[in-house]
């Protein structure tokens, strides 16, 4: 059961990422100290570009069908996950739409800029919880050895040399991410109070 310990791996990076999104965007509300916005961008692009390309897909394409196929009446929440997939798509524009304003507006529009990441935060760690509180474990229970056989295969990014490629960028775009972010979030030094 590669593929399990794989996608709460990614869970785990996708969360570790919107918590720092959460703390920088409080930290941004101190409006003498100016964010700096390249790190909120490089975080926007990561949780755009990892769940979109490289996490749902897996999801929608190899494990949510093995439980239908097993588990018929599993059908209504596995509907109801690819759904969110589809409204995480929406609210990360949202979001890139609401960094846009919040950097032109500077220092003005920073609560509305928190409320929204706020709200994004929300609904994927909900959706992630929903994952593996309900679809993992019916995961474990139901599917067969041949199954995971086949899931593991096709997670095993060795088996496809796009997705391997794909993870090395996630894993240089995580590093920018921690290298931009100023302490306790990541090793950049702490924003400077504007002098303008
Ligand atoms: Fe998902
Ligand atoms: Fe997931």
């Amino acid at each position: 059961m590669k593929a399990i310990q794989k996608i709460r791996d990614e869970h785990r990076s996708i969360s570790a990422v919107l918590h720092a999104l959460k703390q920088l965007a409080r930290d941004a509300q101190d409006a003498r100290v100016k964010p700096d916005f390249a790190v909120f961008r490089a975080i926007l692009h990561y949780i755009d570009q990892f769940p979109e390309q490289l996490h749902h897909p897996k999801e929608n394409e190899y494990l949510f069908p093995s439980i239908v196929a097993r588990v018929p009446k599993a059908q209504t929440l596995i509907d109801s996950l690819c759904a969110e997939h589809k409204e995480g798509e929406r609210l990360i524009r949202e979001l890139e739409r609401a960094l846009v304003l919040f950097e032109d507006s500077w220092p003005d529009g920073a609560p509305e800029f928190l409320k929204t990441v706020e709200a994004y935060a929300d609904f994927h760690w909900k959706h992630m919880r929903k994952e593996e509180e309900q679809v993992l474990p019916l995961a474990e229970r139901s599917l067969s050895e041949r199954d995971w056989q086949a899931i593991d295969w096709a997670f095993d990014a060795n088996n496809d040399p796009i997705a391997g490629v794909k993870e090395r960028d996630f894993n240089t775009l995580f590093s920018r991410i921690v290298s931009l972010a100023p302490a306790p979030v990541g090793f950049a030094e702490p924003w400077r109070k504007s002098t303008a």
